[in-house]
């Protein structure tokens, strides 16, 4: 089982984790076809920001390029790549890539042909952090719904979160543009689609959250109102590039609150994917550190998803190969993400399919080399 320590989730050690009884012939590398993309097998990589684009100009290089390629080979059926800002304000973190310029777009090419030339699919997450950054990241106060400072520091830059501004009409216009413009962006740059980062307490998040959502206009009020955002940039979106190639993830978990859970944790799931229907959005990423976590009524939250969304659920948290593979044969989810083993292990699902042993995940360890 998942152990919870100080609000961080650990997956269960990989020593412990169970084999795959029918090994190679799982469901989980069965090939299958999810919106626009036939994916190789029914696994993907999770988004996991690494901070290796220059810092400067937000692009990326041979480095990553050679990352995303040896997942592809390795037969991941969907690469979901780390959060890419579309606008320079939506920076949180040094080193991020962005793909709002000719120069990002360019350089994300040699990473989409390097995985499309090993028969991979991959898809950008499009991503605005709001108000957990700041001005020193980007010459400009942080964005958000209303003027409230997070509480904590920037991860990687290690100073408190400033008091954001709070966004006028005008400033959400330009923000749900930034959002199609960064998804039209991603098709040019060779990308399958996009997701929307729409978890996590970043920016499309804090509109949801009633912590850090207090406006009166019509982007605040009850859940159903504070969605408001989130249907406008879904919407614009799907507008811009389709609803076959537009995921999007949501979460009750917030980077600056790692405890934070819904009150009502089945009424917002309910409310969330209604909102995602009323747009015609067909896939989805619900986020939770703990698979197995249950939420409400003996349910897990990919279980409550299930009950009231009959599109393409991608699957994640705490997962080891015999938990997705008993999801996806149970109907619970479609497809099942890995995060952490994927950054330790680029050879991941040939692993898992043979039965050979891991390496397992340690930040300190694997977060500063890319391999
Ligand atoms: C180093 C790291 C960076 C991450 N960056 C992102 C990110 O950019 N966008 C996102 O939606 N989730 C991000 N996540 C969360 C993962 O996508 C995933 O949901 C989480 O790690 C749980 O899956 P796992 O238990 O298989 O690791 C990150 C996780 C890690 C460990």
């Amino acid at each position: 089982m998942t152990k919870v320590v100080k609000g961080i989730y650990q997956p269960t050690s990989i020593k412990d984790w169970g084999k795959l009884e029918k090994g190679s012939d799982s469901k989980l590398f069965e090939p299958v076809k999810i919106g626009a993309w036939n994916l190789k097998t029914r696994t993907a990589m999770a988004p996991m920001t690494r901070c290796f684009a220059d810092d400067e100009t937000g692009v990326v290089g041979d480095d990553v390029v050679e990352y995303y390629r040896k997942r592809a080979a390795d037969g991941v059926g969907l690469i979901i790549t780390e959060g890419i800002i579309v606008s320079l304000r939506g920076k949180g973190n040094p080193k991020v890539p962005g793909l709002y310029t000719q120069e990002q777009i360019e350089g994300w090419k040699k990473v989409t042909e390097a995985v499309h030339k090993e028969g991979g699919t991959i898809i950008a997450q499009i991503w605005h952090v709001g108000r957990l950054s700041h001005h020193e990241l980007t010459g400009f106060p942080p964005q958000a719904p209303s003027a409230i400072r997070a509480e904590g520091t920037v991860p990687r830059f290690r100073k408190p979160y400033d008091v954001p501004e709070a966004m006028s009409t005008e400033d959400i216009q330009e923000l749900v543009g930034q959002f199609a413009q960064a998804a039209k962006n991603a098709i040019q740059a060779g990308f399958d689609g996009v997701e929307i980062h729409g978890a996590h307490g970043y920016l499309i998040d804090q509109f949801n959250s009633d912590v850090s959502n207090h406006r009166t206009d019509r982007y605040g009020g009850d859940l159903a109102q504070r969605l408001t955002l989130t249907k406008e940039i879904l919407k614009a979106v799907i507008d811009a590039i389709g609803t076959e190639r537009t995921m999007i993830r949501f979460s009750a978990h917030k980077s600056d609150n790692g405890d934070y859970m819904w009150e009502d944790p089945e009424l917002a799931i309910r409310t969330f994917t209604d909102a995602f229907k009323e747009v015609g959005a067909t896939m989805i990423h619900p986020s939770i550190m703990q698979f197995t976590r249950v939420l409400a009524d003996g349910k897990t939250m990919h279980q409550l998803v299930r009950k009231y969304w009959d599109g393409v659920i991608v699957g994640v948290g705490s997962l080891d190969p015999v938990t997705a593979e008993k999801a996806i044969e149970d109907g619970t989810i479609d497809v099942a993400a890995f995060g952490r083993p994927m950054v330790s292990n680029p050879d991941f699902i040939q692993r898992i399919k043979t039965g050979l042993v891991l390496e397992e995940y340690e930040a300190r360890k694997h977060l500063p080399v890319l391999i």
